[in-house]
C-alpha cells in the first residue's frame, strides 16, 4: 500500500531529552490512522514535525511524497492541521472565523461564502453561523476547528486529540465526522490517548511511548500481533442448542476454549476463545449457521484491546 505519511528514524531533541526518539511511522493513503500513546509520549511533537511547525533534529519525514524539511510549502498545501489548542478568537463570529482562514489560504473572496456554507453544513454548525466563537461549546469549537482545517480541501488531515475534553455524545459526533471525511477520500491521522475512541473507527493504529513506536499496523494485524486470543460470544435460543454449538466449534482450528455461560435474558450463550484471524471468525460463524442453527447474536468482545494497550505501554511488548 502507498504510504502518504512516512517517517524514518525521526528524532526531536530538547536539550538532552529525546521527545521523539527514532520514530518510524507508516500511514497508508486513505487510512484512518489512530496515533495512540500516554501523556508526554511525543504525539504532539511528532505532529508538529509532520506539519513543518518544528524541525526534526535528525531523521526524515515525508508527507504526500514531500520532505518536511526540503519542501515545507508543498507539505502545508497537502495537509489540514488541527492543533490540540483552539486558540483565542474572542472577537469573531463563526462565519468570520472560517472566512479568515479561507483568506489565509488565498481562496478568492467570491468563492468564500459558498465554501463557508458548505463547511458549516458539513460540521453541522449552520445554525450558529452568526454566533460569537467564544460562546460555542467545546464540542462545537472542535467541529469548527475541524471545518477550518478543510478550507483548502487538503487530502490529509492531521488532528491532535480531536476528541479530548468532549462529553460522550460530542465524541461520537466527532468520530462520525471523521468517518464521513474518510469517505470523502481524505487520509486521517489523529492522536488520542483513549484507545476506545481509536479502535471504533480506525483502519490502522500506531502506539507510541517515550518517543518510540512500540506497535504499528492495520487493526487486524495489531489484534493478531498483540492479543493472545479473541473472544467471541454466540447467543442461541436454549441450552441444548448451546451444546450443539460447543461441539461444532470445538473442531475449528485455533480454538483455545469453548464454554457455555449462564443464560441471560432467557437466552443461552457460548463463549469461544480463539487465536485465529478475521477469516477464522467468519469460518466459525459459517460453521454454526450451515448446521442450521439459528444465531441470535454473534459478537466479538473487544475489551482486550484496552488490555493490549496497557500491556504495550508497560513495555512488555516491544
Ligand atoms: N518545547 C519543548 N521544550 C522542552 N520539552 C518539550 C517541548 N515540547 C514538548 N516537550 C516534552 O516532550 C515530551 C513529549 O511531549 P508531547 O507534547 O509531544 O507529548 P504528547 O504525546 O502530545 O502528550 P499529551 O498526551 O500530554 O498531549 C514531553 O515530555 C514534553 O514535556
Ligand atoms: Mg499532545
Amino acid at each position: 500500500m502507498d504510504l502518504i505519511i512516512e517517517t524514518k528514524a525521526l528524532h526531536k531533541r530538547y536539550g538532552k531529552f529525546e521527545a521523539v526518539n527514532g520514530l518510524s511511522l507508516e500511514v497508508p493513503g486513505g487510512s484512518i490512522y489512530g496515533f495512540v500513546g500516554p501523556n508526554g509520549a511525543g504525539k504532539t511533537t511528532t505532529m508538529r514535525m509532520l506539519t513543518t511547525l518544528t524541525r526534526p533534529t535528525a531523521g526524515e519525514a515525508w508527507v504526500a511524497g514531500h520532505s518536511v524539511t526540503q519542501e515545507p510549502r508543498a507539505v502545508r498545501r497537502a495537509i489540514g492541521y488541527m492543533p490540540d489548542e483552539f486558540g483565542v478568537y474572542d472577537d469573531m463570529r463563526v462565519w468570520e472565523y472560517l472566512d479568515f482562514f479561507a483568506a489565509c489560504y488565498d481562496i478568492p473572496e467570491a468563492n468564500r461564502k459558498r465554501l463557508i456554507d458548505d463547511l458549516l453544513e458539513l460540521v453541522d454548525l449552520t445554525h450558529r453561523r452568526d454566533d460569537m466563537v467564544d460562546k460555542l461549546s467545546r464540542g462545537m469549537k472542535q467541529r469548527l476547528s475541524l471545518a477550518r482545517t478543510l478550507a483548502h480541501d487538503p487530502s490529509i488531515l492531521i488532528l491532535d486529540e480531536p476528541a479530548s475534553g468532549l462529553d460522550p455524545r460530542a465524541r461520537v459526533e466527532i468520530r462520525e465526522l471523521l468517518v464521513e471525511l474518510s469517505k470523502m477520500g481524505k487520509t486521517i491521522f489523529f492522536s488520542s490517548h483513549i484507545l476506545a475512541d481509536v479502535s471504533e473507527i480506525c483502519t490502522h493504529i500506531g502506539i507510541i511511548e517515550a518517543g518510540k513506536m512500540v506497535a504499528q499496523g492495520s487493526m487486524e494485524q495489531m489484534r493478531a500481533q498483540l492479543m493472545p486470543h479473541r473472544e467471541i460470544l454466540v447467543t442461541v435460543r436454549d441450552e441444548e442448542t448451546a451444546e450443539k454449538v460447543k461441539t461444532l466449534v470445538s473442531e475449528v482450528q485455533g480454538i483455545v476454549n469453548v464454554e457455555i455461560l449462564e443464560p441471560k435474558a432467557g437466552r443461552s450463550r457460548v463463549r469461544i476463545d480463539f487465536t485465529g484471524d478475521d477469516d477464522g471468525v467468519a469460518a466459525i460463524n459459517q460453521k454454526i449457521s450451515s448446521a442450521g442453527i439459528a444465531i441470535m447474536g454473534f459478537t466479538e468482545e473487544t475489551k482486550d484491546l484496552e488490555a493490549m494497550f496497557m500491556r504495550v505501554t508497560k513495555g512488555i511488548v516491544t
